[in-house]
């Protein structure tokens, strides 16, 4: 039928005027924090960041290094310095702040530390706008949207963590190259756990309307193929940040590509990390996102073997909370 020109789809490539009258607050201005600041100010979609951290030289200068970003070209957005008060009344907050892995750490491990910087952020940060969305992005991910959730007192829709799309997007790059195909021609879904937990719903990949295993004969996809794919995208991180000390360039560019779904509403489908009831945690699964955050989870079809990797790491990460919550 007639599609109205109201309903036109808005591509997330399409250049986007900012939204006026639209704030993104970001928790932690470290490298993680400040690359998604710059990534913003790059790609406009708001016209206010607000960056708030403790250490407040660093702060200032991060905030002035980064406004003489915006003083040529197409940006609308301007960066201030900000607190949580100010925060907890924007239209996005993006919590990047807490402790980052060393080489050779596990995200889980920084749950103590991060989960006590969480909670001094929402005691400080209250009154929220009941319209705000939160994003997660500090580690262990899952874990502190699950917190988040109770901590903030937001809907679960509206507590997401980038979760693994990050993954997703490395598992892309990687079979982009095995099939000599563009990445956004492929649709693969790393799920679950930001971490060792984490699984690739392989029987539902596809490179257009081509599932994988029509797409790579079987003498390429075999199971030592998997298995190196598989590692690859789940030691990703860890080769980096044994070489650079963290990563921020992926990260920051996926965090900034769901801050402008939400904000313009784009109701595209991800992988994003938020509350799963019948799971008792937040992992990643596929969902529609939109400026209420996760406008409806997507069901997924998982064989066998994906469900028992689902079950298992749901049951790893309550573990987890159980431990923090004791
Ligand atoms: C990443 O996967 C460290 O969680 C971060 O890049």
């Amino acid at each position: 039928g007639y599609i109205s020109n109201t309903a036109k789809s808005t591509s997330d490539t399409e250049m986007h005027e900012p939204k006026s009258k639209s704030s993104i607050a970001i928790l932690g201005c470290g490298d993680v924090g400040s690359t998604l600041a710059y990534t913003l100010i790059l790609n406009p979609i708001c016209n206010e960041v607000i960056l708030v951290d403790p250490k407040t030289a660093l702060l200032e200068a991060q905030v002035r290094d980064l406004n003489d970003a915006t003083y040529r070209g197409n940006t609308g957005t301007k960066v201030r310095a900000g607190t949580h008060k100010d925060a907890g009344q924007a239209d996005i907050v993006v919590i990047t702040a807490g402790a980052k892995q060393k080489p050779g750490e596990s995200r889980l491990s920084l749950l103590s530390r991060n989960l006590h910087i969480l909670r001094s952020i929402f005691s400080s940060m209250q009154p929220i706008n009941p319209d705000t969305i939160l994003l997660l992005v500090a580690n262990p991910v899952d874990i502190l949207t699950y917190f988040a959730r109770k901590l903030s007192g937001l809907p679960e829709s509206q507590v997401l963590g980038t979760g693994t799309s990050l993954d997703s997007a490395r598992l892309r790059g990687v079979l982009a190259q095995k099939c000599e195909v563009a990445p956004n021609s492929i649709d693969a879904y790393v799920l679950g756990e930001h971490g060792d937990s984490q699984f690739i719903a392989w029987s539902s990949i596809h490179i257009g309307t081509t599932p994988l295993t029509l797409a790579l004969p079987p003498t390429i996809l075999t199971p030592q193929f998997r298995h190196e794919i598989a590692a690859h995208t789940r030691g990703a991180a860890a080769a980096i940040i044994a070489s650079k000390g963290c990563t921020a360039y992926g990260i920051g560019n996926i965090a900034a590509s769901i801050c402008k779904y939400i904000l313009y509403d784009i109701r595209c489908v991800r992988p994003i990390s938020f509350y799963q009831p019948e799971l008792g945690c937040s992992l990643s699964m596929p969902a529609v996102l939109g400026r209420k955050g996760v406008v409806r989870a997507m069901p997924v079809n998982l064989d066998e073997k994906e469900q028992e990797e689902l079950k298992a790491c749901a049951e790893n990460l309550r573990g987890i909370i159980e431990g923090a919550e004791s």
